[in-house]
């Protein structure tokens, strides 16, 4: 259950783009931006604030992979998996990670909302291999031990 601050919130935010259908993307975008993901709750709340069905929302929510329904930690990492960064050894960094904040196949992030781990396909950076992204920042060439400092830093608070 979400509280109430969260739907007056997303009221801001619906009057801010005005309640038509055409305003659903930049309301979802601005309700992820704010929470780092989109609670089924206020989608539902949303389609029927501004006249669409729940059943569009979801749609249009699901069709973007931007969007989350998971929350996500303050810090997402993109571990990518793709050729150039796989033959340059990125399970081992992928696996370093997890094991150094507790994660795994079926958890992805932390309890204390600090981190999460993702795998993707490219991040069109493949010169730089093995790369992953905190938050959007790229980290190139990493190694199980660089990746862990990284995350060492990122706890005490030393980057971002
Ligand atoms: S394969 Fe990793 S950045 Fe392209």
């Amino acid at each position: 259950m979400l509280d109430q601050s969260y739907y007056t919130k997303t009221d801001e935010i619906i009057e801010h783009y005005g309640p038509k259908a055409a305003s659903l993307i930049p309301i979802m975008q601005d309700i992820q931006a704010e929470y780092r993901y989109l609670p089924g709750e206020l989608l539902t709340y949303v389609a029927s604030k501004i006249g669409v069905t729940e059943a569009k929302a979801y749609s249009v929510a699901t069709f973007y992979e931007n969007f989350s329904f998971e929350p996500k930690g303050k810090y997402v990492i993109k571990v990518c998996d793709g050729t150039a960064c796989h033959v340059r050894k990125s399970v081992p960094v992928k696996e370093a990670l997890m094991k150094e904040l507790g994660l795994n196949a079926k958890k992805h992030t932390t309890d204390d909302m600090m981190f999460t781990i993702e795998t993707v396909s490219c991040l069109g950076a493949c010169g730089l291999a093995p790369v992953m992204t905190v938050n959007d920042e790229v980290h190139p060439k990493m190694t199980p031990d660089l990746a862990i400092e990284v995350i060492q830093n990122l706890k005490k608070g030393g980057a971002e």
